[in-house]
């Protein structure tokens, strides 16, 4: 069967996801691969409902287990109805945010234990994982002020996790670089102190490189 890939990004507030998704996603389409990009939680109209639960400000008091359940609800959604289809058809699929937001947020950042978690995903999803991993990696304070300046730009509710305090974010820093560092097959640390083309470049010689072993 022709498989795409499956290609994550990952980070703390304001590290540039969003516009490196773009990026990417233009290039590779320029180069005649069929993308989908996609987020987390989201990707598809159930998730996207447990999205609002879960970021908006309004959107409940979860505890960290609860949070974590509804988490992955909406991520075995996403997977069964749009990630693995897409997949089959031999697509190159983005999303911004996948499991190890739940490691980094649920785990390194609420304290939930993370074999808890790593159980939790193999029951939702198995051993479907990621091929690529970016980790955009960004000092704490600079990533804050760049999330803050994008939520007053646009008077977004979606702030319920921007909200928490300096530790955690300090926490979730760390937890990420544990991650990627335990996962250094799948994972790449990103530096995005850099300018947005010289990171926009970095990412995409990696990716066709793993696409030409992959997709050739
Ligand atoms: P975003 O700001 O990148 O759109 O992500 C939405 C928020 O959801 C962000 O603050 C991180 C949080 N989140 C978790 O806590 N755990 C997860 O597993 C995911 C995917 C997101």
């Amino acid at each position: 069967m022709s498989r795409g890939i499956f290609i994550t990004l990952e980070g703390g507030e304001g590290a540039g996801k969003t516009t490196q998704i773009r990026m990417l996603a233009t290039a590779l389409q320029q180069q005649g691969y069929q993308v989908i990009v996609t987020r987390e939680p989201g990707g598809t109209p159930e998730a996207e409902k447990i999205r609002d639960f879960l970021v908006k400000r309004d959107g409940g008091n979860w505890t960290p287990m609860a949070e974590c359940l509804l988490l992955f609800a909406a991520r075995q959604m996403h997977v069964e109805h749009l990630i693995k289809p897409a997949l089959a058809d031999g697509k190159i699929v983005i999303s911004d945010r996948f499991a190890d937001s739940t490691r980094a947020y649920q785990s390194f950042g609420h304290g939930l234990p993370l074999d808890t978690i790593e159980e939790i995903n193999r029951l939702a999803l198995g051993d479907f994982a990621p091929d690529l991993t970016f980790i955009l990696d960004l000092p704490v304070p600079e990533g804050l002020a760049r999330a803050g300046e994008r939520l007053s730009a646009a008077s977004s509710q979606e702030d319920r996790f921007e909200r928490l305090g300096r530790d955690f974010h300090e926490r979730l820093r760390q937890g990420f670089l544990t991650i990627a560092r335990r996962d250094a097959e799948r994972c790449r640390v990103i530096d995005a102190t850099r300018g947005i083309e010289e990171i926009a470049r970095d990412m995409l010689s990696q990716v066709q490189l793993d696409a030409q072993r992959k997709l050739a």
